[in-house]
């Protein structure tokens, strides 16, 4: 039996850093066996918002690209490809958005969020309201079974598969209607105890040197309510000790889980073990990273290849899109 098929994206505005690692692309890792998975950067997409600074867009793309690679994710059996480099999305998109009610798109919540949250940017545009036809477009073309994505991406999920029943009760069965795959949400925060974000400044990224590391290791808030050193400290809120748990051994992590209760240790020795976890932890990425940047040829050629799978598969689906909608 074929196995069955997702699609995820990202938006190319940074490189990847932790948040996404263990919010997104470990899942994706693990999923690639199961699934036949279409992984793809959202370049579209990050213009909806970066539209006055589309230079951020073309020299993450790839940096993305490389981070995923030396992340785990395997070409040789993932389809990595570029939104822009198959252009049959957007005539999806177009035929998409004359069926989607408005009421659709303005009741959709990470919509309205964005709305009141965004203040740097002007996000009211035709374009912006139309975020979640242009991601229905990317799902669809696909006809994807399911879609890994975090809980903020469920609602546009959800409009996805209305959208497919809307254009098959119209016209003809053509799209299946995909599940939401939800990624369970990674409890490692920023330095700063936020969500882990490039915009917020928090983010430890997976190209960080030793140096960045060490240093935004020992940047990062504890336990808030350990003012001293002789203060016992409470791990299970403490965001180091939430990184221990992913990057020591489960011996180290059980000695300091005591000790940090005992006042035995101090956050300073506590996020020293930490980080050399953590590098440790990230040595094999580094070096894969390493490896792809000496040739980015290589790199290149993945993706032209990744292009031509998506497009052979996107140009079969508009056949059937354009014989449904009776238009050439
Ligand atoms: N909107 C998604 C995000 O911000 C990115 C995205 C675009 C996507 N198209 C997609 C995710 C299709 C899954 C499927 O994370
Ligand atoms: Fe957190 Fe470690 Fe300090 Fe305890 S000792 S509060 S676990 S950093």
């Amino acid at each position: 039996m074929s196995k069955k098929r997702i699609v995820s994206g990202m938006r190319p505005t940074g490189k990847m850093h932790l948040g996404h690692l263990h919010g997104a692309l470990l899942n994706w890792k693990e999923l690639q066996h199961e699934y036949e998975c279409f992984y793809f950067i959202a370049d579209w997409h990050a213009l909806t918002s970066e539209y006055s600074n589309p230079d951020i867009i073309k020299e993450t793309t790839y940096e993305i690209i490389m981070d995923w690679i030396s992340m785990g994710l395997d070409p040789e059996i993932c389809t990595f490809f570029i939104q822009s480099e198959i252009k049959e999305h957007a005539e999806l998109h177009l035929i998409f958005s004359m069926i989607t009610p408005l009421p659709w798109l303005e009741r959709n919540p990470t919509y309205k969020e964005q709305l009141r949250e965004v203040t740097q940017r002007d996000l009211y545009t035709y374009g912006f309201l139309g975020y979640p036809v242009l991601q229905a477009a990317d799902i669809l073309m696909y006809k994807a079974n399911g879609v890994p994505v975090g809980e903020d991406q469920a609602p546009h999920v959800e409009l996805t598969r209305e959208i497919a029943r809307r254009f098959n009760h119209l016209y003809s069965k053509v799209f299946p209607e995909p599940d939401v795959l939800l990624t369970p949400t990674s409890k490692l925060l920023g330095i700063d105890r936020r969500k882990m974000s490039k915009s917020y400044g928090n983010a430890i990224f997976l190209t960080d040197s030793d140096q960045e590391i060490d240093r935004k290791v020992s940047q990062m808030i504890t336990d808030p309510q350990r003012k001293r050193k002789t203060d016992p400290g409470d791990p299970a809120i403490c965001n180091v000790f939430s990184f221990h748990e992913i990057y020591s051994e489960p011996e180290t992590v059980k000695q300091i889980d005591g000790a940090c209760r005992k006042a035995e240790i101090g956050c300073v020795e506590c996020k020293r073990m930490m980080a050399a976890s953590l590098k440790k932890g990230l040595q094999p990425i580094r070096e894969k990273r390493r490896e792809l940047e000496a040739d980015i040829s290589i790199v290149k050629q993945i993706m032209q290849e990744g292009c031509q799978r998506a497009r052979k598969v996107a140009s079969r689906t508009m056949e059937e899109v354009r014989e449904a909608v009776k238009l050439p």
